[in-house]
């Protein structure tokens, strides 16, 4: 397994061209499915979680072709997923909705995702419930059947961002009304809806915590272009603001990183912003902050591994909570072995700042702790060797060349060092 060395330090400078949202695309990949003809996708990444999504598509009966765009013609034999590749992404399980849909009964293994704590899917299966399905778990799989799908009025306890694409997939084509309490507002979830009516869906709330669904008989193909990666624009904005560097993040939407423009000009990182690009400078020196995860539009749990490493930069005592996965402190030990100063208790890290990074030997534990030990290395006197490469794999288009492309020392090595 190749692993990352990183020779760190080095002002950074450049631009670089954000790609297509991973999570909107893994809705849409599934989502499509309930089209009756062909479904074009443009700007899909080119990352695992995409093959992984596209190979368990294609083992249901859609053929699929790939070029610059994505080609899905939609068909649904197989209503039974078996391959092993569905304990790797997280969002297989919206293949539940579309299979339902199609065939009125599915067989889907539990499905797995990064390694970020407990991840259940109790809410994707009450709200599929209350559409009219029947299900039940065991021996790692989730059975479902249903006679006929049928709008209904539900409230999640969580904003959750997976149960809300499921039910929103299922309910377009129920019969009658559904309307989402307490939906996801993350961009990803607009971007589906945007995609699902223009297949033909009546989605309207886009964007608030109210979702009203009027089911439709059957959904037609479509040509849609996937909004920009919001975490990836993120991540590229928090190397621009380590001191000395400079960074142009070109063709992304600055509404959906509005929380992290706010905390970053808030440590004191110059941040501009043209047209669809985000110039941001880390000209001064960096002031302290207090985050705390929680659902969209506030700070993103995936943003807040990432910050991590900025914030040992940074004068004084800074701290980030989870509230969504309180859990997602993998990448804390890492760092810890890279010299940074952090305690952590439960869902709150307080960072100690100004000790500078040092490289060292790190291993990756899941795909955003990963980066931020790739952001950690690029700041940090000396080298810096990442193991388990495979994780920031899942979800960073072309990051080795848009990092080397700014300037950095970063390479893959197979051989033992
Ligand atoms: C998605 C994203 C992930 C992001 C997360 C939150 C994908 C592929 N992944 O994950 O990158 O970090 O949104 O923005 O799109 N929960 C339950 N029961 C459920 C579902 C969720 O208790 O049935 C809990 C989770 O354990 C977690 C919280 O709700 O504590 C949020 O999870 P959710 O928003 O569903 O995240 P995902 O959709 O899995």
């Amino acid at each position: 397994m190749k692993k990352i060395i990183i020779n760190g330090d080095k002002k950074l400078k450049g631009r670089v061209s954000i790609s297509g949202s991973k999570n909107e695309s893994l809705a849409i990949l599934c989502a499509a499915l309930l089209s009756t003809d062909r479904v074009v996708l443009k700007n899909v990444p080119n990352i695992k979680d995409i093959s992984v999504m596209k190979n368990l598509i294609e083992n249901i009966g859609s053929k699929i072709t790939s070029s610059d765009n994505i080609i899905i013609a939609p068909q649904i034999i197989n209503h039974i997923i078996k391959s092993n590749n569905v304990g790797l992404i997280r969002n297989s399980i919206l293949l539940l909705g579309p299979l339902i849909a199609k065939r009125k009964k599915a067989i889907i293994p539990v499905p797995g995702g990064c390694n970020i704590g407990s991840r259940p899917i109790n809410l994707h299966l009450e709200g599929l419930k209350k559409l009219g399905v029947d299900i039940k778990v065991s021996n790692g799989l989730v059975s479902a059947q249903t006679k006929e799908l049928r709008g209904a009025k539900i409230k999640l306890g969580f904003p959750s961002v997976g149960a809300t694409e499921s039910i929103m997939i299922t309910a377009t084509v129920a019969e009658g009304q559904t309307i989402i309490y307490n939906a996801a507002r993350e961009s990803e979830i607009q971007g589906l809806a945007r995609f699902l009516n223009q297949m033909g869906a009546d989605i309207k709330g886009m964007g608030t915590d109210t979702l009203v669904i009027n089911g439709k008989k059957e959904l037609s193909g479509t040509e849609y272009s996937v909004s920009p990666d919001r975490i990836e624009t993120i991540t590229y904005m928090i190397l621009g603001s380590f001191p000395g560097n400079e960074i142009r993040v070109e063709n992304t939407n600055k509404e959906d990183v509005c929380e992290v423009m706010q905390t970053l000009r808030d440590m004191c990182v110059s941040i501009e912003n043209e047209r669809t690009d985000i110039i941001v400078r880390g000209d001064k020196d960096l002031k302290s902050a207090n985050i705390i995860a929680k659902p969209f539009p506030n700070f993103p749990t995936d943003a807040q591994a990432l910050i991590t490493p900025l914030l040992c930069s940074a004068k004084g005592e800074s701290s980030i909570t989870d509230n969504v996965f309180p859990e997602r402190f993998t990448h804390i030990k890492e760092l810890r072995k890279m010299g940074a100063h952090i305690i952590l208790k439960g869902n709150k890290a307080t960072i100690f700042g100004q000790y500078k990074l040092k490289g060292a030997k790190v291993i990756c534990h899941d795909l955003r702790g990963g980066m931020a030990l790739i952001l950690a290395g690029l700041v940090a006197k000396g080298k810096t060797i990442i193991e388990n490469k495979h994780y920031i794999d899942r979800g960073y288009e072309n990051y080795i060349e848009k990092l080397q492309s700014l300037g950095t020392k970063i390479n893959l090595f197979n051989h033992k060092l």
